[in-house]
């Protein structure tokens, strides 16, 4: 079966942003915007057994997938996945925990386990997340372009060395500085991993990428170029760049990683992805027209009034400034406390600024 052609989009603002052309207003997404904020969520996750087989179902991923889509006019769709489905595919258990997160059952803490990690085919390996992005290809329609992703190989590391979530991260930094070559050889392959399942997401039909990278921002200056930021742009180098008659952007988004802004847009990527602490317009003159920037209202802004939604949503506007380049975004994902009326007094208020500052 072809999957969806070489299609004309309906509305391209996301990508013509990402590619720094000119824009009427601001296209804007959120993290996560697929989720437990919504009702419609809870429900659909309850008719799957758990959050795994809703990742695993084509037509309910596809579905929760739509969701905020029918809600807000939002200029981009993300799959409806986990940057965790790779570490699961090599065998390392993931479960979720009620409360406390993603868990391994097998984490890996030493060479021979590393070794032995098994080389992912992610056509095959991981063919629900292919199946999901044809089926919500397809949905969409050409509406607004699919959005695939994957964790950073620094991020899936830390989950797959420290088991889970972690507040100092004391296993895999204790590995950094004790055995670095073990740890070179785990993101190696993990980096590996990456450029195969991001490539076969885009054959199968995503239009952009973003390469989450959530613990990037833990790390010293040096490691993080080491560790974290040579690994994005070795996957940045080994990506699918133009399919289906388009050019595929990527954004590479590292939380708290605002100081490396100039390392980051040299990697070769499209855009760079901001959190709230750093103001946007000095990442705009620090970069200039190299990469387009994405962010980066804090999230808990949404847990605010309406006025103080709306003077942020201005805020953040003024400090981007005039131009192109700018993607609206949170500056992580949307909390799932978060009353959805929030999200259209941001939403609205967004489409009501933004023209002027395209004009
Ligand atoms: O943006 C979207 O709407 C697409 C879906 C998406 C999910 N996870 C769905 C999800 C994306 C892009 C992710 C990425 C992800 N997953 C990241 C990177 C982004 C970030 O937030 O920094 C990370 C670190 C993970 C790992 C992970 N998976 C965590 C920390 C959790 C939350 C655990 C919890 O109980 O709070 C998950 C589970 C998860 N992934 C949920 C969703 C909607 C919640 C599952 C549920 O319904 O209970």
């Amino acid at each position: 079966m072809p999957t969806s052609s070489a299609s004309t989009l309906k509305n391209d603002r996301f990508l013509r942003a990402l590619a720094r052309q000119p824009v009427d207003r601001t296209p804007v997404w959120m993290m996560r915007q697929a989720g437990r904020y919504l009702p419609e969520y809870l429900q659909t996750r309850a008719e799957a057994r758990d959050f795994m087989s809703l990742c695993r179902n084509a037509e309910l991923a596809c579905e929760v997938t739509l969701q905020p889509l029918r809600r807000y006019a939002l200029d981009a769709a993300i799959l409806f996945s986990d940057i965790l489905t790779i570490p699961d595919a090599m065998g390392l258990g993931l479960h979720f925990v009620a409360g406390e997160g993603p868990r391994f059952h097998h984490p890996v803490r030493d060479r021979a386990t590393i070794e032995a990690l098994p080389v992912l085919t992610a056509e095959t390996d991981l063919d629900y997340v292919m199946n999901a992005v044809r089926t919500i290809r397809g949905a969409l329609n050409g509406d607004v372009p699919l959005i695939g992703f994957s964790g950073s190989p620094w991020t899936l590391a830390t989950y797959m060395v420290e088991g889970g979530p972690s507040k100092d991260f004391g296993i895999i930094k204790g590995m950094l500085y004790r055995e670095p070559d073990t740890l070179h050889l785990l993101l190696s392959k993990l980096a590996e991993a990456v450029t195969d399942y991001l490539n076969a997401q885009i054959r199968s039909g995503a239009q952009a990428i973003q390469i989450f990278d959530t613990w990037g921002g833990v790390l010293t200056t040096p490691a993080y170029q080491a560790f974290s930021l040579d690994y994005m742009t070795r996957i940045v180098n080994g990506l699918i760049r133009e399919h289906d008659g388009r050019h595929i952007p990527i954004v590479l988004f590292t939380k708290n990683g605002g100081q490396w802004v100039e390392q980051i847009a040299a990697s070769g990527c499209d855009a760079v992805g901001l959190d709230w602490t750093t103001e946007l317009g000095s990442a705009r003159a620090r970069v200039g027209d190299q990469v387009a920037l994405q962010g980066n209202m804090d999230p808990t802004v949404l847990l605010g009034s309406p006025d103080a939604i709306r003077s942020e949503v201005k805020r953040t506007l003024e400090s981007f400034g005039h131009g192109q380049g700018h993607v609206f975004n949170l500056g992580h994902g949307i909390s799932q406390h978060t009353p959805p009326e929030n999200v259209s007094v941001f939403i609205d208020t967004l489409h009501e600024l933004s023209p002027q500052f395209h004009r």
